[in-house]
């Protein structure tokens, strides 16, 4: 899996005061979706467009529009809801699929509990939003799903990457002979015996929406 961990200092200000735990829900969430807008203007770097040309008021000019078919946005439920938005910003006609996945938290593996998307994904850049990769095991299933649907473009957007969930997904991936890239804002230290990353900014879905 190709990695990129954006170096850029508006990055690392707003991730500092993300992880801080007097951080509030309503400053996380706005802070969450500011962070993604930046970190989707580089993962898009290979957004497929095709010439186009228009007429500007003085003269025509050549330039470029997004290809069909879409893009396809894909957050993960719960956490990712909270990174649409920053995205969508960015690829306002990108079509949006869900894929509703939980940790169990005694085995700390993934399992899936909704999907809403296309049936056929062959030929389709795909964007996953997951704010945490910790153990690779939820961004792995959820990777599989799309490539089983036919996908051969993904691009896993994260807030945060722990090397344990970065071998998992090169692991996983090897030989898949798809392009699969991560793009996110920092790359920890490790992950602690409850599966949290360290330093990290503790538990996404709660920090965004509450421990409910
Ligand atoms: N999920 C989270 O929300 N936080 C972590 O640190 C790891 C997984």
């Amino acid at each position: 899996m190709e990695t990129l961990v954006v170096d850029h200092p508006l990055v690392a200000h707003k991730l500092t005061t993300l992880r801080d735990v007097r951080t509030d829900s309503p400053t996380f969430r706005r802070l969450a979706d500011e962070l993604v807008t930046l970190l989707a203007y580089e993962a898009t770097r290979d957004v497929r467009v095709v010439d186009a040309t228009v007429d500007t008021p003085v003269a025509p000019a050549h330039g470029v529009r997004l290809a069909r078919p879409m893009p396809l946005v894909v957050p993960i439920l719960r956490a990712g809801l909270g990174m649409l938005d920053g995205m969508t910003r960015l690829l306002p006609t990108a079509e949006v699929g869900f894929l509703g996945m939980i940790r169990d938290e005694s085995t700390l593996k993934a399992q899936t509990y909704a999907t809403r998307l296309p049936e056929d994904l062959s030929g389709r850049q795909c964007y996953v939003l997951d704010p945490m990769l910790a153990t690779g095991g939820t961004l792995a299933a959820a990777v599989q799903f799309l490539f089983d649907r036919g996908a051969d473009d993904v691009t896993a957007i994260c807030l945060l990457a722990a090397p344990e969930g970065i071998a998992h997904m090169d692991d996983a991936f090897k030989g898949s002979g798809k392009p699969l890239r991560l793009v996110t804002a920092a790359l920890d230290e490790r992950l602690n015996e409850q599966g949290y990353i360290v330093p990290g900014l503790g538990d996404a879905g709660d920090r965004l929406y509450g421990v409910v």
